[in-house]
């Protein structure tokens, strides 16, 4: 008899622990949401300039010297990825072209470290750090409509290293030449009559 009344107590309590286990939980979980997206937990430390300069343009040599043709004195040679490890260096140099994508898109990046200039921008027609921080700020926009464009074009060189494709490795890397030259001429020398010396 006695032991009849404890199993019926014990289930309500145990339920009643659960649950309100489940409310803390939910509680915690939207907490933590609601200040995920009020504090986004990015440490930007690099500057668009860094991110130009040591990540993408070194990613962007690579890939494309790795399908190219060279004339020296020995006479006409062309360049393209054929073992394992050269297509292996092709995937990892675009993965990083690819992602750099989202690199250039997290809020809050600066142009260049103070007090450091850019390339030729004591030359007529291109702008300095804080030209290129205006010309963003106004059309926030069109500077994510060409990292867009760029996206999709490293993720076509990842894709052709992925296939170890040389034709789409050629095509993808003449597009993507042609979106840092479209993105350079609107955001960084928007009236130059010629391209930085790079
Ligand atoms: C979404 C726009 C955008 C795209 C796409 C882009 N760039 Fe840039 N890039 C800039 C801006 C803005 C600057 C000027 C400010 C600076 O120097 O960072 C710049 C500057 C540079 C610089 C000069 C860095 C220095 O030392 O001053 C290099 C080199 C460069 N980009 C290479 C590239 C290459 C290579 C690609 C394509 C693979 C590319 N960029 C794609 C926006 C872009």
């Amino acid at each position: 008899m006695s032991r009849i009344p404890a199993p019926r107590l014990a289930a309500p309590t145990a339920l009643a622990l659960a649950l309100s286990a489940l409310v803390v939980l939910a509680a915690a979980c939207s907490d933590g949401h609601a200040s995920r997206t009020a504090t986004p937990p990015f440490k930007v430390s690099a500057t668009i300039q860094e991110i130009m300069a040591n990540i993408i343009d070194p990613a962007a040599d690579e890939t494309w010297e790795s399908v190219s043709e060279e004339w020296d004195k020995d006479g006409h040679r062309e360049h393209k990825p054929e073992t394992d490890e050269q297509w292996l260096a092709v995937l990892n140099h675009a993965v990083a072209l690819q992602e750099s994508a989202d690199l250039l898109t997290i809020p809050g990046r600066a142009v260049a470290p103070p007090g450091k200039n850019l390339e030729d921008s004591g030359v007529a027609g291109i702008l300095d750090a804080a030209g290129v921080e205006a010309a963003i700020k106004i059309d926030p926009e069109a500077y994510a409509a060409f990292i867009a464009a760029y996206h999709e074009a490293a993720h076509e060189l990842v894709v052709a290293a992925q296939n170890r494709d040389v034709e789409s490795l050629k095509l993808g890397g003449a597009r993507l030449d042609a979106v840092c030259e479209a993105c350079h001429a609107r955001f960084w020398y928007p009236d130059a009559q010629k391209a930085p010396t790079r």
